[in-house]
């Protein structure tokens, strides 16, 4: 491993979902899955290509239900590659001698190589290169070469190449049961060695057409090699038949295009894909193109660390998948921040919260990536507020789990592997999401970019939509003269209602009760910052009186939090809850991250015990800095000291078992404070959550892109205590004593290439900006001025435990 490669030694089926999943390529329009071109699905392996937005909705019978759901569609294979030797049999590496075997992600280039030998049972030893990229810089292209070279025999050597629609969404074993054969009408068409292949998606209509060309080298200079088709129902393929001879290798270049009927700035979307791959160029042009948009994004976006060489590694493969998930290309596309990337069918390809954890990093790089990712959920707030209609209520309310249409996409029924036990999901009670779109993505957005128009063209629409939603979901108390919001789950997922009860939902969950308070308070700032007409406007618009602004007001300082011994309870009533034997299941189970499936199986609920699945208070501590979370304590009228927040954290860390790879991110988060060390091993932990698949197996189905971004924003904001307040880019920096320093680039405002580096006793900070615009820095409790294309070095006071 060093900073820039990821590499595996030795072909392993067992690992192969893995590493499909870690390796796939991708250009935020859509991405493959690193399967070996040589394989169909099986056997451990799974090639998926996903483009961003193209879903499909099914509906199957389970258990007696009717269900719908819509997925992320996997499409026609792109990469399908293999080989023969005279009449033998395709490549196949279970059946053959295999040396040599190495792996390679070039995360620098975005390139992904395999190289290894093998030999037949007539002893024929035979080398292979391939290499395969996604084009970050031409969003339909994809390419892959591959180079075959005799070792010791001389003969006849067949490359099949295809384009195979016989694909279905089979990628994860507990969607198994559902029906998963999304594409219908596929027409392949052979021209010589071009390839074409259209198919459409059963229920959306989304017509997609793949094409492909190849170009034949011996020994690095063209050659023509004899074309024969071998198309089969589904699947366009050619073989290119040639002669070899040891020491003079082969190499077959294959450039594929993807396009679709949703793309802008095309006719048809078979035209679009040849006239693609026609002015593509060779594979080096395709690669020399990519190299220099990765080089500027890099740029942009690197994060670079004094610390273990592995995590500055993982660190950057995190920074590569986000990009990989959304990127500038993104930005001409109506797509939301996919939970599991595009890498896997997982969560089927749903945009949840997660976003939270995403758009800090992007809002600070590639604010226009954000704001596209923000109009996503602009676009659904029709649908929001026909589903808040539809509950009775006011303004706007997100789903929990959206596609392409923006209506609640949340499983109703979900699986119990361990039980095998179809059980009902009410995770769509998860109405905090609002407050995530609302607040923390608009907001923090506004806050880092200053991008006024935005606020006034679409964001204040957010806010103030979901703040009515809030407004009105709240109810009033008179005996407490409190206000409750009831039925609702925070985001621990293990919690849907209290023990015994007869209907889901948990009330006055902490979490959403203070993010609704921060929202409702933010929406009336947000009126302020608009010119007078336009705040006239939305407010006619969406039908918002003065009645109800003082209505805000008051909620927004009488919501109730419950509390026990100091400690923020998770939810009213969770005092009451049993304390659960955490060293006897550790002992007992082992793995006891998933402890909802753990005691489904035993006939248990963990509706009964005090465990979290994920962070759930402490999340506030994570999203809110402590004069943000105080800010909204003192407004609601809560007493609190500087224990509070310690007490809190204390109290769930003992009570949380990660059944979610977001909680080590927030628990990294909410001890970078008060405990360095563990905060640093926390986020040790987290950086492994995919690279090391800690949940033992669910990589493999999709990445967790909010768990990977987590990490960069705890190195950018968290360590950092980095804040884009008022006009001011504020730090309060907190290294743990194993991260030697950490460098970053921003983009601040109008401050456009703003260069960080923190170590222990040292914050420098330098930088151009268009314009004349000074940059006010404040370090801790000292403010500083910088001068476009100036730069600071700011000495930092070691502090106790420094
Ligand atoms: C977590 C959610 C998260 C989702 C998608 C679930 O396991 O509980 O908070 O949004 O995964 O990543």
């Amino acid at each position: 491993m060093t900073g820039w490669l990821l590499r595996y030694d030795g072909w392993d089926p067992s690992a192969e979902a893995l590493r499909e999943s870690l390796c796939a390529l991708g250009n935020g329009r859509f991405a493959t899955r690193a399967a070996a071109p040589e394989n169909r699905a099986g056997n451990g392996s799974y090639p998926g290509t996903y483009a961003a937005g193209v879903f499909d909705r099914l509906p199957d019978v389970v258990d007696g239900h009717r269900l719908e759901n819509e997925s992320i569609v996997n499409l026609p294979d792109w990469q399908s590659l293999t080989f023969r030797i005279d009449d033998g049999a395709w490549l196949d590496l279970s059946a053959l001698a295999v040396t040599g075997y190495v792996q390679e992600l070039d995360l620098r280039r975005g390139v992904l190589t395999r190289r290894f030998v093998v030999e037949d049972q007539q002893g024929r030893r035979t080398g292979v290169a391939q290499r395969r990229l996604v084009s970050m810089a031409d969003p339909c292209l994809a390419a892959l070469d591959l180079t075959v070279e005799a070792e010791n025999w001389s003969g006849t050597l067949t490359v099949r190449s295809a384009l195979d629609g016989r694909v279905t969404n089979d990628g994860v074993a507990r969607y198994r049961g559902l029906d998963g054969r999304h594409l219908v009408d596929l027409r392949p068409v052979v021209d010589g060695d071009v390839l074409g292949l259209d198919a459409r998606t059963v229920q959306s209509g989304v017509v997609v057409s793949l094409a492909a060309r190849h170009r034949v080298l011996v020994d690095g200079r063209p050659a023509t090699a004899g074309t024969e088709t071998a198309t089969e129902p589904g699947c366009a393929a050619v073989d290119l038949v040639l002669a070899v001879d040891p020491g003079r290798p082969v190499t077959v270049e294959k450039i594929a295009a993807l396009c679709t009927s949703r793309d802008r700035g095309i006719g048809e979307p078979g035209e679009a894909a040849r006239d693609e791959i026609a002015r593509a160029g060779s594979f080096a042009d395709v690669l020399a193109r990519h190299e220099l948009a990765w080089d500027h994004l890099w740029t942009r976006c690197d994060v670079r660390i004094t610390g273990p060489v592995r995590a500055t590694l993982v660190l950057r493969l995190h920074v590569f998948h986000l990009l990989q998930s959304v990127s500038p290309h993104s930005v001409d596309l109506d797509v939301g921040i996919p939970a599991r990337g595009l890498h896997g069918e997982a969560y089927r390809g749903h945009v949840f919260w997660d976003e939270v954890f995403v758009l800090p990093f992007l809002n600070l790089r590639l604010p226009e990536v954000a704001r596209a990712m923000l109009l996503y959920r602009w676009r659904r707030l029709p649908q929001a507020r026909a589903s808040a209609r539809a509950v009775g209520r006011r303004g706007a309310m997100f789903p929990w789990q959206s596609g392409s249409t923006g209506r609640e996409e949340t499983q109703t029924m979900h699986l119990n592997p361990r039980s095998q036990r179809w059980l009902p999901d009410n995770s769509h009670l998860q109405r905090h999401i609002g407050l995530a779109v609302a607040y923390n993505n608009t907001w923090r957005y506004y806050e880092a970019t200053g991008d006024v128009d935005f606020l006034s063209e679409y964001g204040a629409e957010l806010i103030l939509s979901v703040a009515a939603f809030w407004g009105d979901l709240a109810s009033y108390d008179p005996v407490g003269d409190r206000f409750d919001i009831c039925g609702v789950m925070g985001p621990d997922e293990y919690h849907d209602a209290l023990p015994g009860a007869d209907s889901p939902g948990l009330d006055d969950n902490a979490y959403t009760n203070v993010m609704a308070a921060w929202t409702l308070t933010r929406a009336l700032e947000c009126l302020d910052v608009l010119l007078p007409g336009r705040r006239h406007e939305l407010l006619d618009l969406l039908d918002i009186r003065r009645a109800d602004l003082e209505h805000w007001q008051h909620v927004s300082r009488k919501l109730r939090l419950c509390w026990a011994d100091g400690v923020l309870l998770q939810f009213r009533g969770y005092d009451q809850l049993e304390e659960f034997d955490w060293a006897g299941y550790r002992e007992r189970y082992g793995d006891i991250s998933r402890l909802d499936r753990i005691l489904e199986a035993e006939g248990r609920s963990p509706n009964d015990y005090k465990l979290s699945k994920q962070a759930d208070v402490l999340m506030l501590f994570q999203l809110l800095t402590s004069d943000e979370l105080y800010a909204v304590l003192d407004r609601l009228g809560y007493p609190h000291d500087r224990h509070t927040i310690p007490r809190s954290v204390a109290y769930y860390l003992e009570r949380t078992s990660h059944g979610s790879t977001l909680s080590k991110v927030v628990h990294a988060w909410v001890l970078a404070r008060g405990d360095r060390r563990r905060a640093w091993n926390w986020f040790l932990e987290a950086l492994e959550s995919d690279v090391a698949d800690v949940q033992g197996g669910t990589t493999g189905e999709g990445i967790h892109l909010g768990a990977m971004a987590g990490t960069l924003d705890l190195l950018q904001r968290g360590f950092t205590g980095l804040e884009t307040r008022e006009e001011v880019l504020g730090f309060d920096p907190f290294l743990p004593d194993a991260l030697g320093s950490v460098r970053f680039r921003l983009r601040y405002r109008r401050h456009s290439e703003v260069e960080v580096t923190i170590d222990h006793d040292t914050l420098t900070v330098g930088g151009s900006s268009t314009g004349s615009t000074v940059l006010p820095v404040r370090v801790r409790d000292k403010h500083f001025r910088l001068d476009p294309r100036g730069s600071l070095a700011i000495p930092l006071r070691r502090r106790r435990g420094d």
